[in-house]
């Protein structure tokens, strides 16, 4: 199956009271584990890729390559939607002209008049090349690419005049933030959520930061509104615990055990685990 956007996956799950979650990839094992588990479990996914993770990957064309090569090479029926995350005005447009089918526009930092601008042209370009777009309001904590956010609530007002323009999905900050969160954190903010979901109706909402968040939040976080949940550092922990296992024990060591195809299977099945555990919480299993 060709690479899809998220509208069809993100409207379905919003009726159906699940999420579906956004994988980020950082390299081709990566990948590989996401879209095997996903196909495993028949369970739609969102590939995210942060503009950092690209230009690690050397740049969109090879990850579309990469991804459009995987999905034939791999027989992987169900949907896979290829997604830009955080991105700027200008790996927007990058995004677009290299093939990804859905694109995050963040311009929560931009004064809202100049977000509201800039995704308004970003809609209309979508909307004409059938992609799906997803725009933030109220920046999301923690440190992503070198960029540190606060964790702010969104303005549901502000939620709602964003929806509006015609965006597939929409980014909410509801004190989620990236990366692990700090043993003093206050949890999600459910008023805020409840008041957003009020005004923006059908919209799926999105939570990033998705990663170490108690599982009775997540489901709660659903159940109000919430049809798509981002997942980033999960994996890489679980990739990293399972390398320094393996290291440890001194396989890499024995026989062929440097081989990078030894080397980073660990790492590579504890993705495949991680995402498996997410996608049963979030409810997506079987509903490809
Ligand atoms: P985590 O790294 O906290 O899982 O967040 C991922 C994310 O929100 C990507 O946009």
């Amino acid at each position: 199956m060709a690479l899809v956007n998220a509208k069809e996956m993100l409207t379905k799950a919003k009726e159906g009271h699940y999420a579906v979650g956004q994988f980020n990839i950082n390299n081709l094992e990566w990948t590989k584990a996401i879209l095997l588990t996903a196909q495993e479990l028949n369970s739609p996914v969102i590939l995210g890729v942060s503009e950092g993770a690209g230009k690690y990957m050397c740049g969109y064309k090879t990850i579309v390559g990469m991804v459009n090569g995987m999905i034939d090479e791999l027989k992987i029926t169900v949907p896979v939607a290829l997604h830009l995350d955080h991105g700027s005005y200008e790996g927007a447009k990058a995004c677009i002209a290299a093939g990804f089918s859905s694109i995050m526009f963040d311009g929560s930092h931009y004064p809202i008049d100049e977000n509201v601008a800039k995704t308004t042209e970003l809609v209309a370009i979508c909307n004409e090349k059938n992609l799906s777009i997803e725009a933030e309001v109220g920046s999301i904590g923690g440190e992503e690419d070198g960029v540190v956010g606060a964790g702010e609530c969104a303005d549901p007002n502000e939620c709602k005049m964003i929806a509006d323009l015609g965006v597939t999905m929409l980014a909410a900050g509801i004190g989620n933030i990236h990366g692990k969160y700090p043993d003093n954190w206050q949890g999600l903010n459910f008023d805020v959520l409840a008041d957003i979901q009020k005004l923006t109706g059908k919209m799926p909402l999105v939570l990033h930061g998705g990663s170490g968040i108690p599982e009775e939040m997540v489901r709660k976080a659903i159940d109000l509104g919430v049809s798509k949940v981002n997942v980033n550092t999960e994996c890489q922990l679980a990739f990293a615990a399972a390398t320094r296992k393996y290291i440890e024990a001194g396989k890499d060591t024995q026989g062929k055990g440097f081989d990078p195809r030894k080397l980073l299977a660990p790492g590579f099945e504890a993705i495949k685990a991680t995402v498996k555990e997410k996608m049963e919480l979030f409810g997506s299993v079987g509903k490809a």
